[in-house]
């Protein structure tokens, strides 16, 4: 700990949000003083005098002073939105060479999947100086995934995918908490997050079982569950390509176009019959009840990757 007992600062958003914070924080302690010391001056100045007849009130109007604190006023307050927003969005749209890393929450835990596959509970292990996304999903009820010591706090709602990101500065070990209320064992559904020199982290890596990505477990399901069946290039069901369907936009048959995101493509999955492609029948079947918790993501995440592949073409 230090700064006044706030948390390590281990990320760059941390650094950004801690220049917010204390610019904020100095800005109220200057016009507290301004407002505390005009108090104080007036007080006295314009004190009833003891034998001293009591004048009318005196009235001060100056058209300068009127314009000049409203103008002050709607810039620090327009600075300010600018400076705040400007900060928070930034923590928004990762970098698009970042690390995935893939986190499920359940009651009580956080499943955590590096891009090479290997997975970890309650604990997650991160380089340095490379930008990391988190995607995020629950199993079941809404958990929120906070790390302090990089300033990121983000919602995890089942039945969607959240993504947050950060870029980790200073090696060392770090808390990650739940902070929604999610049941019993909220208060014990931690984790910790490691952060290693990009040489350590390589070698930590190598000490680690090889996993399966979650994009390669989704091809797998692709042709396990039956995807492969009516989507894959050789086949005679006429059903929408993949490849690079990621990020584009789709026309729909009711005329709307919508961005085939995370949440379309989940959409599509799940429900089928609301979204139907341009040119299209409504054939494809409804998979809710059928893919198990992790499988839909493992599915979405494989069909981002065609998706990647389509774009870099
Ligand atoms: Cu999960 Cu609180």
């Amino acid at each position: 700990m230090n700064r006044a007992a706030l948390p390590d600062q281990a990320s760059t958003q941390a650094v950004a949000f801690d220049q917010l914070f204390w610019t904020m924080v100095g800005f109220s302690v200057l016009i507290v003083l301004l407002v505390g010391a005009l108090i104080f001056v007036f007080s006295l100045r314009f004190r009833a005098r003891t034998g001293v007849p009591r004048k009318s009130v005196a009235v001060l109007e100056s058209r300068r002073v009127e314009i000049f604190w409203t103008a002050a006023t709607a810039f620090f307050a327009v600075f300010f939105f600018w400076y705040t927003s400007t900060v928070t969005l930034d923590t928004v749209e990762a970098p698009p060479d970042a690390m995935e890393y893939h986190v499920e929450a359940k009651q009580w835990m956080w499943k955590t999947r590096h891009p090479s596959g290997v997975r970890e509970i309650n604990a997650m292990h991160v380089p340095t100086g490379r930008p990391v996304t988190v995607f995020l999903n629950s199993q079941d009820v809404i958990h929120s995934f906070f790390v302090p010591a990089f300033r990121i706090k983000k919602d995890v709602v089942p039945g969607r995918t959240s993504t947050v990101w950060f870029e980790a500065t200073k090696p060392g070990t770090y808390p990650l908490f739940c902070t929604e209320y999610c049941g019993t064992n909220h208060a014990v559904m931690t984790g910790e997050v490691t952060v290693m020199t990009p040489a350590d982290y390589a070698a930590w890596l190598e000490t680690r079982a090889e996993g399966e990505t979650l994009a390669a477990t989704g091809a797998r399901l692709f042709t396990e569950a039956g995807c492969s069946g009516c989507h894959a290039e050789a086949s005679q069901v006429h059903a929408p390509d993949l490849s690079g369907l990621f990020g584009r936009d789709r026309p729909l048959a009711n005329g709307d176009i919508v961005t085939a995101d995370t949440a379309y493509i989940r959409d599509a999955i799940l429900l089928p019959e609301r979204d139907i492609a341009a040119g299209f029948e409504p054939i494809m079947p409804n998979f809710t009840g059928i893919l198990e918790d992790g499988e839909v993501e493992a599915l979405v995440a494989y069909i981002r990757t065609l998706g990647q592949e389509g774009l870099g073409q």
